[in-house]
């Protein structure tokens, strides 16, 4: 979808195009609430007023060929009472209206709604937020079905005027940037494990590499990680005959500074089955998505070069399949990690931790200044938070409230649960330095403590996206955290 900006809106009868749509709020005067407005005949109005339009939230309506209206349409969209209004109504104002002209089948069209939003409200902000909205809510899945709906729009142009244009501008790109990510990571993550393989997610890694220069790419296979010591990594990947990936992604800023770089880890467990700790098959489906911190970390990438970041910023993503087979984990079994602390594998299902606490190891390579993990880790992550909060761990008070306020920004909450020590002992083993499993309590917890074993040397958080990373009943994955990681970087960038 193209973007544009138009600064005419003085002149918005004029503007030729498929639709064109005004803001009306329910306790103005719909004749002068605008250029357009005063331009319907008197009567048409009258009857709009009293019969279908009172202009309250959410409401819309379609008018056509109406006189010394260029446009098409006229798309008129409540917007509630005038002190009530907010960017959030805005927003949503701007969602309604591009869903309306989908259905429509409207391919291009223009919105001058932001025009309502009060003078002293930051409109980059504004609509930066609404093209991600409105993108988000246009995206759809189409990879794998074979007759591709031809609605689609192919152009949105904001109407402003000339004092604000410039802002405007700024904030449309910068959603636009966001936006592309968030579809990239939502499209990869609906891909059905056969297709999007450990490969298929390195393969996209090197597109990006293809795409910005400040991008490179390494995958490593077998041998390399298992020359690394990632015995742990290779004990839940020898069960499928998918091989394994090892993906790192370096972002360097063309800006000269001595900063630490950030290390950013996903989950890249291309599907779930739990291995020999099969899981029951209802909804194993879902868990092709247990590679959404694959994603985040691969849309997240696409963000950052566009966004210039001035920080050197590296993606780890270990990815494999957990199968079960001849070859696979058994319960009981001992493996070493990367770190030289060794694991029982109790249960072999808990496969998350086994990839991520080599990643986690490796990463102190690069020296980090701070280390973000992002995993579908748990299913009690989903019991304790729903699918509203994302659960974030750290060992760092800092970090956490930097997290915890780009999530409030961006609409994309995080919820802070303990790492405490205490809770180390749950995962005590006979047989090995750590269990892989804490039993049946505090399940999001124990998995974070068993990560922190393997994060000391450095400031860390864990985000547990298992509850927001996709919808459930197949309505596809959702793109978050890549709102709230974008924020806090740009937060970093800022000096925040
Ligand atoms: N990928 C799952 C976590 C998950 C489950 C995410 C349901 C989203 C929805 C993870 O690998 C897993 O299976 N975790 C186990 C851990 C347990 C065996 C200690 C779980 O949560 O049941
Ligand atoms: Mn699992
Ligand atoms: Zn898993």
């Amino acid at each position: 979808m193209e973007i544009n900006i138009s600064n005419n809106i003085n002149k918005i009868h004029e503007i030729q195009t498929e639709a064109i749509s005004i803001g009306i709020f329910s306790d103005e005067d719909l004749i002068n609430s605008s250029e357009i407005t005063r331009k319907i005949d008197s009567d048409t109005i009258i009857n709009l007023i009293k019969n279908d339009f009172q202009a309250n939230i959410g409401q819309i309506i379609v008018l056509y060929n109406i006189n010394n209206i260029l446009a098409k349409r006229i798309i008129l969209v409540g917007l509630g009472k005038k002190t009530k209004f907010s960017v959030d109504n805005y927003i949503r104002a701007e969602e309604t209206l591009v869903k309306t002209c989908i259905s429509h089948n409207i391919s291009e069209y223009c919105s001058a709604l932001i025009m309502r939003l009060d003078t002293n409200i930051c409109k980059k902000t504004a609509i930066r937020n609404a093209v991600i909205s409105i993108k988000n809510a246009t995206y759809k899945y189409t990879e794998t079905i074979s007759e591709k709906e031809n609605k689609k729009i192919r152009c949105f142009t904001i109407v402003t005027n000339e004092k604000d244009q410039e802002k405007i501008k700024n904030g449309a790109d910068e959603g636009n940037y966001i936006a592309n990510g968030i579809s990239l990571s939502r499209k990869l993550a609906d891909l059905p494990s056969n297709i999007c393989t450990p490969s298929h997610i390195a393969k996209t890694a090197k597109e990006l590499a293809d795409e910005f220069d400040s991008i490179s790419v390494n995958i490593m296979d077998y041998e390399q990680v298992y020359k690394l010591g990632m015995r742990a990594f290779i004990s839940v990947a020898k069960g499928s005959k998918e091989p394994l990936k090892f993906i790192e992604i370096m972002y360097k800023s063309n800006k000269k500074n001595n900063k630490d770089p950030i290390v950013i880890i996903g989950k890249g467990i291309t599907f779930d089955s739990g291995g020999i700790s099969l899981k029951p098959s209802n909804s194993m489906h879902e868990m092709k998505y247990d590679m959404c911190g694959a994603s985040t970390v691969i849309g997240l990438f696409k963000v950052i070069p566009q966004l210039k970041i001035d920080r050197d910023i590296i993606g780890l993503i270990p990815a494999c399949e957990n199968m079960p087979s001849g070859n696979s984990n058994k319960p009981g079994d001992v493996v070493s990690s990367m770190s030289g602390k060794t694991i029982e594998i109790i249960n072999t299902d808990a496969e998350g931790r086994l990839i991520l606490c080599d990643a986690l190891t490796y990463a102190k390579k690069f020296n980090p200044d701070l280390v973000i993990d992002i995993a579908t880790l748990t299913g009690a992550c989903v019991i304790a938070l729903g699918n509203v909060y994302t659960g974030l761990f750290s060992n760092n008070d800092e970090i956490a409230k930097k997290i915890i306020r780009a999530g409030k920004s961006s609409k994309d909450p995080v919820w802070r649960m303990p790492v405490d020590i205490s809770y180390l002992d749950l995962l005590k083993s006979n047989f090995a330095d750590l269990s892989n499993t804490g039993g049946a309590s505090a399940g999001a917890i124990t998995a974070a403590c068993f990560l922190s074993e393997f994060a000391e040397t450095y400031k860390w958080a864990h985000l547990d996206i298992a509850g927001t990373a996709w919808k459930k009943n197949n309505k596809g994955s959702t793109g978050r955290p890549i709102p709230l990681l974008v924020n806090f970087l740009i937060d970093i960038n800022n000096g925040n």
